[in-house]
């Protein structure tokens, strides 16, 4: 070359990556078949990975784990609790650190769906919104509402403006070719009538002036604007079509499980049904599925939502709460994306053409103007094979599946024909030892003046609260009469106890008196015990405990919680007091939280006393705490907490999340692929702990010396907790 024709090219280089992508013409669009990447049409395959349900040195190998299982894109929401903790302060870092997460999945090649929201439900505390966004005078959430539309559009361009100043969107040459604005709006719409389609009007207009170069996507969302593409979340996605013709067809949550809460059994989702679902909605024309969740994950800390959501969030995924393979599961997929690959071409030239095989079996046929056409053979019968006729070559087809023939020849894979081995979970135990247990007691009887208030009548927690901890204490002092009946061998008196939910501990003098708990479904929940009182001053105590905010319903924001009443006491000899609107004084959180005994740095005048005593009495309300060693190896970690009650448990100051042992109350009547599927068809661990194993990430240890702190409610024995390993057997 002469040096006038290397000067250039290198100038023409130099202006390339100057402009980048705008130069050699970055950009996504879209049309009737699928997304447009740079003018090509592509079938993407999606899964869903949450950055703060796994830590980031885990996060490299799920997204190459994802990859290696056929994926394109990662999807994840963007959880603004996180990221905003108080109104202005952001937080990035960490298991926060979204930019770093998204960097992952450009390294390993792959696309990003960035669902934005900000609502996000997703199980996760108060559906992702900061609590403080309640207290914002006026606000009313998702609605047409200014104080809500002007916290909703800052955080929305707050992170589009990372985002475009870390150059993370394709039309920059970055990783994301899709963005959510709100999450299955569609139904609440319905209900808030005019002002909801207000909202979600200014809500799309919103988005798309931020002008990011992808497009954007409203999932549950029939009304959904141009240029914004209407998609559908479900178990089945095949009956769906988007609102507009020249919009491609999107199934932004392929349920691949279900999630957990604390009383209830474990949802499987088979992979025979999955991938029928799967196919059923290529073979329609569908171009892009996202599997909720791919990896599942971990509820850290309290940001399980809820109430009662479980700390696991494993969601029978692929890839397991640890991050582990799970097979069948990730394997038969694996196989099921290769051949959808393979059928890439045929499928984004042709429309499907559809004949029958018989009543409930089908042909779906893409045939291009040139080349070799694909097909797709669907047996809906959930009962029996059926063996049929297409291009006069005969086809068994099992029940409930479909075969895919890249070539209208050969079938290369059926949905119901797993070849992959089953893999079992192996929980063994690790050579840690956790010794010489200490204890330190939630102290009722000695009150800090400085950190309670009192105020007439009964106070709504969350607002006492703002949730920097699930407990309020609400306490109360009781006149008896020393001439009561009770107190000379009559039937002892009963305490009423109404609370919003969601979990209830009394005391009474000091001394524990029993325990109410609400349920998912049933937040709310009365306390009626006879209690023990005497003559004079009684303390009357009552610690609520919150167990995950809501993430869904219609304005769940105004849902109460704690004990709102009403608070009496029956059976005195003048009939019922009402203890509703006396004074009680209140105090938020422990003692322990207040004196951050979890954590390797605390107070040093934490009297902390030797475990010996520990297995005289298993007391409620009691901290414990000892050290441990890393265990050998690189197996997943996790705690066993079949020994212990309920609360909360933390190494080296990070929460592992909240534990409580409640057994699984559900039907399990075996479970079969065949047939429509619902979580309720499928059940596991029915009179089993709901959750026994707590996921411990290996990078939160030490070699040595790794702190481990309980706060346990109700009464456990801490020295049967042992830390196991995970690992897949076959
Ligand atoms: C929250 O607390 C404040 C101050 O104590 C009170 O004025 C307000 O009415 C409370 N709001 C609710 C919804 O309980
Ligand atoms: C209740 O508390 C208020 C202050 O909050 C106080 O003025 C009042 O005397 C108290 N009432 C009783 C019966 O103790």
């Amino acid at each position: 070359m002469e040096s006038d024709t290397v000067f250039k090219w290198v100038l023409f280089f130099l202006i390339a990556n100057h402009l980048g992508c705008q130069l050699i013409s970055c950009s996504v669009t879209y049309d009737s078949k699928s997304i447009v990447i740079n003018g090509e049409r592509r079938i993407l395959i999606s899964g869903s990975i949450h950055y703060p349900r796994s830590t980031p040195e885990m996060w490299e190998d799920l997204v190459m784990k994802a990859k290696d299982g056929g994926l394109d894109v990662i999807d994840t929401y963007v959880f603004w609790n996180v990221h905003e903790p108080s109104p202005g302060n952001f937080n990035f870092e960490g298991k926060y650190d979204l930019v770093r997460f998204l960097k992952t999945v450009q390294k390993a090649g792959m696309y990003v769906h960035l669902r934005i929201g900000p609502y996000v439900c997703a199980e996760w505390n108060f559906g992702g919104f900061p609590v403080w966004l309640k207290y914002v005078p006026g606000i009313s959430f998702r609605t047409d509402n200014e104080p809500f539309k002007r916290a909703m559009k800052g955080f929305t361009e707050k992170i589009v403006t990372l985002m475009k100043s870390e150059k993370m969107f394709e039309s920059q040459g970055g990783p994301i070719i899709l963005s959510q604005v709100e999450n299955e709006y569609g139904s609440v719409e319905k209900a808030y009538g005019g002002a909801g389609h207000n909202y979600m009007t200014w809500a799309s207009n919103m988005a798309v002036e931020l002008d990011t170069g992808v497009p954007w996507v409203m999932c549950k969302q029939d009304d959904a604007p141009d240029p914004i593409i209407n998609t559908c979340n479900g178990f089945y996605c095949d009956e769906f079509s988007p609102n507009k013709p020249y919009k491609p067809t999107i199934w932004t949550e392929a349920w691949s499980g279900w999630f957990t809460e604390f009383g209830g059994p474990v949802y499987e989702r088979p992979v025979q049904d999955l991938a029928f679902g799967v196919a059923r909605f290529i073979q329609k024309g569908g171009s892009f599925f996202n599997y909720y969740m791919y990896h599942g994950g971990t509820n850290f800390g309290r940001s399980s939502g809820g109430p009662f959501i479980t700390t696991s969030y494993d969601y029978d995924a692929p890839i397991d709460e640890y991050g582990l393979i799970r097979q069948p599961k990730y394997g038969h997929l694996k196989e099921l994306h290769k051949v959808i690959k393979q059928c890439e071409p045929i499928l984004l030239s042709a429309e499907p053409v559809i004949t029958s095989l018989g009543s409930l079996q089908q042909a779906h046929v893409f045939s291009p103007k040139s080349g070799p056409c694909a097909a797709f053979l669907a047996n809906y019968d959930p009962n029996n094979a059926a063996k049929v006729m297409f291009n006069n070559k005969q086809y068994t087809l099992p029940s409930w599946s479909i075969s895919i023939l890249p070539d209208c020849d050969n079938v290369v894979f059926n949905t119901a024909d797993v070849g992959v081995q089953l893999t079992q979970v192996e929980m063994s135990p690790s050579d840690s030892n956790m010794f010489s247990w200490e204890i330190f007691t939630e102290d009722l009887t000695v009150s800090d003046e400085s950190s309670t208030f009192t105020a007439t009548g009964l106070l709504e927690q969350i607002n006492v609260t703002r949730d920097t901890t699930d407990y309020l204490w609400y306490t109360t002092s009781v006149d008896i009469g020393s001439s009561e009946s009770f107190l000379s061998g009559g039937d002892l008196p009963k305490l009423l106890v109404q609370s919003m939910g969601h979990a209830l501990h009394v005391y009474i003098n000091g001394e524990y008196s029993g325990s109410s708990f609400g349920t998912r479904k049933h937040r709310k929940l009365t306390y009626k015990e006879k209690i023990n009182l005497h003559a004079g001053s009684n303390k009357i105590a009552l610690l609520s405990v919150a167990m995950g905010l809501p993430n869904i319903g219609g304005h769940y924001e105004t849902w109460e919680t704690g004990v709102l009443g009403p608070v009496a006491l029956y059976g005195l000899d003048q009939g019922k007091r009402d203890l509703s609107w006396v004074n009680w004084t209140y105090q938020v959180g422990l003692k322990g939280e207040a004196m951050n005994v979890f954590s390797s740095n605390a107070d040093t005048y934490i009297k902390w006393t030797e475990g010996s005593l520990i297995t005289q009495k298993q007391q409620p309300l009691t901290w414990y705490k000892t050290n441990f060693n890393e265990p050998d190896g690189d197996e997943p970690l996790a705690l066993d907490m079949n020994s212990m009650g309920k609360g909360e448990a933390w190494i080296n100051g990070q929460s592992i999340g909240r534990y409580w042992l409640t057994y699984a109350n559900g039907d399990c009547q075996g479970c079969h692929y065949a047939g429509t599927y619902h979580p309720l068809t499928c059940q596991l661990g029915c009179g089993q702990p709901t959750q026994r194993w707590y996921h411990v990430p290996r990078s939160w240890l030490k070699p040595t010396d790794n702190l481990l702190v309980l706060f346990e409610e109700l009464g456990g024995d801490p020295t049967k907790v042992s830390l196991v390993k995970r690992s897949m057997v076959q």
